[in-house]
């Protein structure tokens, strides 16, 4: 278990006495970061750009980052990790670099429990982009069951076949909670029978992993993914860094998603060749959030920490490389955590007779989130009356739109409240007790 008296000092929000409860949209940064930004301030310097033993220092510490994030996941090297701004930047940019792979007939499948980011993007290649150039690509969408929340595979199944170039899914719902089983959507992608232009015959499977990786242990290589995105500003680092991670082999092939900067190969311009640079920096254009890169780096060491032993420091600010017995013990300690609070939440707001729960009924196959909408108050007076109370939550569709006109609801809004690491169960009491007033106000 999660021994939250022992880290809750750590985040400065917490202290001051916020009930943090939205953290499904962001987490909060703890104290030790904050610091270790101060610390990486004085040597300040760009990335493979300067021969200076500040440059030096913070390009090794930079590199080394991306070495700790796919140790994170079991990703086999840091040349299967790409960085961007956040997780929907990520899955544009595997959408930019397979673009010119689709052929007229092709067509993605996706579900109504996404993001908007996993579904946008698709949309806009086939309605924006690839019709411009007369290549017809459509994108299907797997339904969910209204009543358990979870994916209805039969369907999702039944809309794969031999033009199914990709299936993008979320690895956890945002406004369900659901977690998905992926290791059955990957099996009905590996029978798709599409032939990709490597001459292998399966679909790819895109897993959208921001609201799944901060709370799960995750293993590409056990859960064979082919694509991967999350982002750590819901994991305790600062805002500005989401991942890519892409299986082996198909970064390789893929075109750069932004051209320029660091991505070109040393001294490898003509007016007649590009080179471009070797994994992962082909896909870096640009000088990049370097102490974002960092601080998210350290984010995870802290978290294993937090979650193995708190108050000492195996991992944080260390060279050490992640055991994966390690991180598998203390994402399950964190996850065992989280189900304690997402069942103690269902338990109180199910004995409020207005309230319509969405998800999953019982705490196994969810994330620390929890929507709901009141029989007499919008989800947005909800959310208000709960600011007045000091309990944080989130109204609206929370970039889940289908899903919300999936149940029909006008407006498309819920209110979400969701939990994190430094959550006890005594927070999620007060937020629980806190919507039963709100909802019991005439
Ligand atoms: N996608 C984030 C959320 O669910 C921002 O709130």
């Amino acid at each position: 278990m999660i021994k939250t008296n022992k880290i809750r000092k750590y985040f400065p929000a917490v202290k001051s006495g916020r009930m943090v409860s939205n953290n499904a949209a962001s987490t909060q940064v703890p104290i030790q970061l904050v610091k270790l930004l101060k610390k990486l301030i004085v040597q300040y310097d760009n990335v493979h750009r300067g021969q200076s033993r500040a440059s030096m220092l913070t390009t090794a510490k930079f590199e080394a980052s991306y070495d700790t994030i796919a140790q994170f996941i079991g990703a086999p090297s840091r040349e299967n990790i790409i960085l961007y701004r956040n997780t929907t930047e990520a899955i544009n940019s595997v959408m930019y670099s397979l673009m010119t792979e689709f052929k007229d007939g092709d067509n993605i499948v996706t579900t109504f429990m996404e993001h908007n980011s996993n579904y946008v993007p698709w949309y806009g290649l086939c309605k924006d982009i690839l019709s411009k150039f007369g290549i017809k690509v459509e994108c299907w969408l797997a339904k969910f069951n209204q009543k358990t929340g979870e994916l209805d595979l039969v369907h999702l199944k039944s809309l794969v076949d031999k033009r199914t170039k990709l299936i993008c899914c979320t690895g956890a719902s945002n406004f369900l909670g659901t977690k998905t089983p992926i290791k059955k959507i990957r099996e009905i992608a590996n029978l798709s029978g599409y032939v990709q232009p490597t001459g292998e015959k399966k679909s790819y499977l895109l897993i959208d992993g921001a609201q799944l990786v901060p709370n799960k242990f995750i293993d590409v290589k056990e859960l064979d993914v082919d694509f991967l995105a999350w982002s750590f500003h819901k994991m305790m680092a600062p805002f500005g860094v989401g991942v890519l991670y892409a299986r082996e082999g198909l970064l390789e092939k893929m075109r750069p998603f932004l051209y320029g900067g660091d991505m070109i190969a040393e001294g490898k311009v003509s007016p007649e060749k590009v080179e471009y640079n070797v994994l992962p920096w082909k896909f870096t254009a640009g000088t990049p959030n370097i102490l974002g890169t960092i601080l998210s780096a350290e984010a995870i060491r802290l978290l294993m920490d937090f979650s193995l032993n708190p108050g000492q420091y195996k991992y944080f600010m260390t060279d050490k490389k992640l055991e994966s017995s390690d991180v598998k013990r203390a994402m399950e300690n964190i996850e065992d955590h989280e189900k304690i609070l997402i069942e103690e939440a269902l338990k109180i707001l199910d004995e409020i007779q207005t309230l319509k729960i969405y998800g999953p009924k019982n705490s196994e196959n969810r994330t620390p989130l929890i929507s709901f909408n009141c029989a007499n108050k919008s989800p947005f007076e909800i959310a208000e009356g709960l600011d007045k109370l000091g309990v944080e939550s989130r109204a609206g569709c929370h970039c889940a739109t289908l899903a919300h006109h999936y149940y029909k609801l006008d407006p498309p809004a819920s209110c979400r409240l969701s939990f994190y690491i430094y959550n006890n169960i005594n927070d999620v009491r007060r937020a629980c007790l806190a919507v039963k007033k709100v909802c019991s106000v005439k």
